[in-house]
């Protein structure tokens, strides 16, 4: 039975809404083990509900050993007890719905866990096994079998591939077996999705949580599941490089779409505009169109936006690629300058907590649907010096693997008081948080007009209420000076965003509805200070 929605039933919800990723494990803790927790997310809730985003996206929560902070699954369909208990989710839901607010889970199907039940079985029973051919295993190459199948590389460093003991619960020395496919860690082996009982059970996985009420799934590694026909070779090394930049034999494979087409399927028998938002790295902005054909997924993260530089020029490129992409199919663009596994725009772009606000109101501006990120509204820099010790990512622990590490932008959520956990919990956090960040908490820059965070409720009450903002596929640009871009939206709103590091005097173009710093209007003209954005209407 499908639990009762109390959110708005607006229809293309999602072509406009503002959704804000929880990461559980950093978000609040309710139990005071240091870690956060669902009962944390629960709780905290009202808060997003007055920040005034429209959805919720939930980071991996299910039963994992944790070897890449949950998106190794062990467990589709249970929580991890470390977040609570599958009545916790239930609870979350519903009280997310109450408030109006939309949840969006993870779903990693790219790969699960070592621990998932198929494949230690896969391993249990040794080569020939059928659960074997869930996942990619291969024999080695060379005399013995033992150079890896193929030179791909993962993603965290190192080769993709790992050799399994013939009988692992009694290796014998010089007994080698198979290897086993990884993308990512060697604790994520991936699956082999030309398996039926793979396709058979990711759809039983979607109706399990949208028949708990959920309102979407943001897809892991989208475009990592099919793999090329033989697995080819790369040829070279550094394939690292590559990501991003052209067509892969394990990534952007023509072969995903059909997988999306029968998701679409399932997503559609349930009421209410049920979405999937893909991570999807491809080359180009029209091969990212592709996984949103109106048969395939809703919408997918805009990464060309996120790794543009804080420079007007290639700003205005990206803004108008990415929507001249996504017109034709009639997809939302999405924009967005943080998350999980990235450095937190306040320190990427270089200019601290002012052009932060500025890329911020600019990217809020932008037609279509916003992501933020945990602790972006608070204006947090990426805390850049943890000690290895306490570092956790898994790229960490292999050479060369990923570039930069992800743990910074992972520290836990400061909610209020003057010292660390500041709120987040009564039992310390798995991160330090920084001693410094007593006046980044809520509960400081609450009530303060001139903190990020009123910032982010003002911005995000007006994407409410104005027509120039929230859904559209076009914008304007109007003349302007060298690193300053002023661009008009239909509806009438007016967007003036000053990348250069010193002031420019413009035309004032209306009525001033909000800036991310001081602004003088006089006389018809107005100064934008350096790293400021403002919103008029016309
Ligand atoms: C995605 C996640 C990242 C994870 C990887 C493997 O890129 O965002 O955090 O490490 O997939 O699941």
């Amino acid at each position: 039975m499908t639990p009762q929605h109390n959110v708005t039933p607006a229809a293309d919800w999602w072509r406009h809404a503002v959704i804000y990723q929880v990461y559980p494990r950093s978000f609040a803790d309710a139990n005071g083990d240091g870690m956060g927790d669902l009962a944390g997310v629960r709780s905290r809730l009202p808060y997003l509900r007055d920040l005034g985003v429209d959805a919720v996206w939930l980071s991996p929560f299910y039963a994992s050993p944790q070897a890449d902070a949950g998106y190794d699954v062990a467990d589709y369909r249970t929580i991890d007890p470390m977040f609570g208990t599958l009545a916790d989710a239930e609870a979350v839901i519903a009280d997310a719905h109450g408030l109006g607010l939309r949840i969006i889970v993870d779903l990693v199907p790219n790969h699960c866990s070592d621990q998932h039940a198929w494949f230690r079985r896969a391993l249990a029973e040794g080569p020939g096994s059928a659960f074997r051919k869930r996942f990619h295993f291969r024999r080695g190459r060379g005399e013995n079998g033992e150079q890896p199948p193929n030179d791909w590389e993962s993603l965290f460093g190192g080769p993709a591939w790992t050799r399994v003991p013939v009988d692992p619960s009694a290796p014998k020395a010089g007994e080698e077996g198979e290897w086993y496919l990884h993308l990512f860690a060697p604790e994520q082996p991936d699956f082999n999705w030309d398996h039926p009982a793979v396709q058979d059970e990711f759809r039983s996985i979607l109706r399990f949580w949208l028949d708990l009420g959920v309102d979407g799934f943001r897809v892991d590694v989208a475009h990592g599941l099919v793999k090329a026909p033989g697995l080819p070779d790369m040829g070279h090394a550094e394939q690292l490089k590559l990501l991003g930049n052209q067509t892969l034999p394990f990534f952007d494979q023509d072969g995903v779409h059909e997988i999306y087409r029968s998701w679409r399927t399932v997503l559609d028998e349930y009421p209410g505009e049920r979405i999937a938002v893909a991570e999807a790295w491809t080359p180009t902005a029209e091969r990212t169109a592709r996984y949103l054909r109106p048969d395939e997924l809703h919408q997918a993260f805009n990464f060309h936006y996120l790794n543009t530089g804080w420079d007007a020029e290639a700003l205005r490129a990206a803004i108008d690629s990415s929507l001249d992409a996504m017109r034709p199919i009639g997809a939302p663009t999405t924009w967005v300058l943080s998350n999980h596994d990235v450095v937190r725009h306040r320190t990427r772009l270089g200019g601290g907590e002012d052009r932060a606000r500025a890329a911020t109101l600019l990217m809020l501006a932008l037609p279509g649907s916003a992501y933020l990120y945990q602790g972006e509204e608070l204006g947090l820099p990426e805390v850049t010096d943890l000690p290895d010790e306490v570092r956790q990512d898994p790229s960490f622990f292999r050479d060369s693997g990923q570039e930069g590490l992800r743990d910074g932008c992972r520290v836990p959520l400061p909610w209020n008081g003057d010292a660390p956990p500041y709120g987040f919990g009564d039992g310390g956090s798995w991160l330090p948080q920084p001693a410094d960040w007593a006046p980044l908490t809520v509960a400081a820059q609450t009530g303060d007009p001139a903190s990020t965070l009123e910032l982010y409720r003002t911005a995000l009450a007006l994407r409410r209420t104005h027509p120039g903002l929230g859904a559209g596929d076009a914008v304007e640009w109007r003349d302007a000076p060298d690193g300053v871009l002023v661009l008009r939206r239909p509806g009438g709103l007016v967007c003036t965003v000053n990348t250069t590091t010193a002031p420019v005097r413009l035309p004032s173009p209306g009525r001033l509805l909000l800036s991310s710093g001081a602004l003088d209007p006089t006389d018809g003209e107005f100064t934008l200070p350096a790293d400021t954005t403002a919103w008029w209407e016309e």
